[in-house]
């Protein structure tokens, strides 16, 4: 993962929505012969977009007055146990429209592509009645439809038990197995089926029972594993062949002996853990054991209000001691393969969707964690076009 390659001085040609190819600077077609805009980034770094693989940016409300909560001393958990956190959401969810969810969504992804993200997941898990996660997901659907860069969407019916079903556990799981499921399915509504696998939500045995389910819908597993306590959410996404496991704050050695040989991405979400003051994953434990560590932002309203990839890389290096290239390549081409999108994005290789950064004058590619809360991006490229130009 330390090894990113990189050309001093180069050229870089896209056609259409398309990279076409690229070279050292003593390589360049002349361009005299090539039609079309061309675009000096002399003292600049161009770089593949960011490819965010877990965010969850459908929702109705923000929740600062939780922040406040927190800032008072309250953690996560006890917020949640008062009835704020995800039932929160899930409250306000259900008298919005889907219209309003759709437009604050889609501002949230402008920002999102302004800072430098070519490409996206996003979850539901707000809606937790059949009717609210059927709209989410129709949502997530039209965002498909009308987003730029390319989206894949996660199925979270399992993200907290209603309090409805406080006394019959089974009935929830039950009504996300034969009544979500196939609905979804029907509609084709969702990529990725995930589970909140943790101490107070869902335990590693139901998760397994819904992930089989979604499979049997043709969903493939990502599971929220690991981020409150060691909650068996590894080993039980591993077992089930899941893309990825997400979080991974309580991650030892059983955890990291569970992904080796796996394909299963273990994916490290640190704006989260900086928000709710949540320990850091052990990122260099997981690349020491040869494992793809994957960087994604979690942006939610509740455990990381914040679509801002440069800044979880910067953290990745801060915090969980990544180098720049690492962290890099972990936000790009590991966040591609995570959404099993790698053919597509991730990096700048002929034939990828031309979906590039560039950035402002810049000394070197550390300069970008290094400068943590300045925004280093000058345009973002969406298939071919300078973005908002
Ligand atoms: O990934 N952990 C569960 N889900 C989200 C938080 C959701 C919320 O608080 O609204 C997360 O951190
Ligand atoms: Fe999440």
């Amino acid at each position: 993962m330390a090894h990113l390659p990189q050309i001093d001085n180069a050229w870089l040609h896209m056609k259409r929505d398309r990279i076409v190819d690229f070279g050292a600077m003593d390589t360049c077609p002349k361009l005299a012969d090539i039609k079309g805009k061309k675009i000096d980034c002399t003292g600049k770094m161009v770089l593949p977009c960011w490819c965010d693989s877990h965010s969850h940016i459908v929702f109705a409300a923000y929740r600062e007055e939780e922040f406040i909560y927190k800032v008072k001393g309250m953690t996560y958990e006890e917020i949640a146990a008062k009835g704020g956190g995800i039932l929160n959401s899930a409250r306000r969810l259900a008298e919005a429209t889907e219209e309003e969810l759709f437009q604050s969504a889609w501002k949230r992804l402008q920002s999102m592509i302004r800072l430098g993200t070519g490409a996206l997941e996003i979850k539901s898990g707000y809606g937790l009645t059949t009717e609210s996660e059927l709209k989410m997901l129709r949502v997530i659907k039209r965002l498909k439809a009308e987003s730029p860069i390319p989206i894949k969407a996660t199925f979270l019916g399992a993200h907290s038990l209603p309090p409805a079903y406080k006394n019959d556990r089974a009935a929830y799981i039950s009504l996300i197995i034969n009544e979500m499921m196939p609905a979804i399915a029907r509609d084709n509504l969702a990529d990725y089926c995930d589970v909140f696998c943790e101490r107070g939500f869902f335990t590693p045995e139901e998760t397994a029972e819904i992930v089989q389910a979604g499979a049997r819908h043709g969903m493939k597993a990502k599971i929220h594993a690991n981020q409150l306590d060691y909650s068996g959410g590894v080993q039980v996404g591993v077992a089930n062949g899941a893309i990825s496991v997400d979080h991974l704050e309580h991650c030892g050695e059983g955890e990291i002996a569970a992904l080796q040989g796996s394909n299963t991405m273990p994916t490290l979400l640190p704006s989260c853990a900086f928000f709710i003051n949540l320990p850091f994953p052990p990122a260099r434990a997981l690349m020491q054991a040869g494992l793809p560590v994957t960087l994604a932002t979690d942006y939610n309203p509740g455990s990381t209000p914040s679509g801002n990839m440069q800044f979880v890389v910067s953290l990745a290096c801060i915090k969980m001691k990544m180098l720049p290239e690492e962290a890099i390549n972990a936000a790009t081409i590991n966040g591609a393969r995570a959404m099993e999108l790698e053919h597509l994005v991730g990096s700048i290789e002929p034939g990828k969707r031309a979906n590039v950064i560039i950035t402002k004058p810049i000394p070197s590619l550390a300069y970008i964690p290094y400068a943590f809360g300045e925004d280093v991006v000058e345009e973002v490229v969406i298939n071919g076009r300078i973005w908002g130009k």
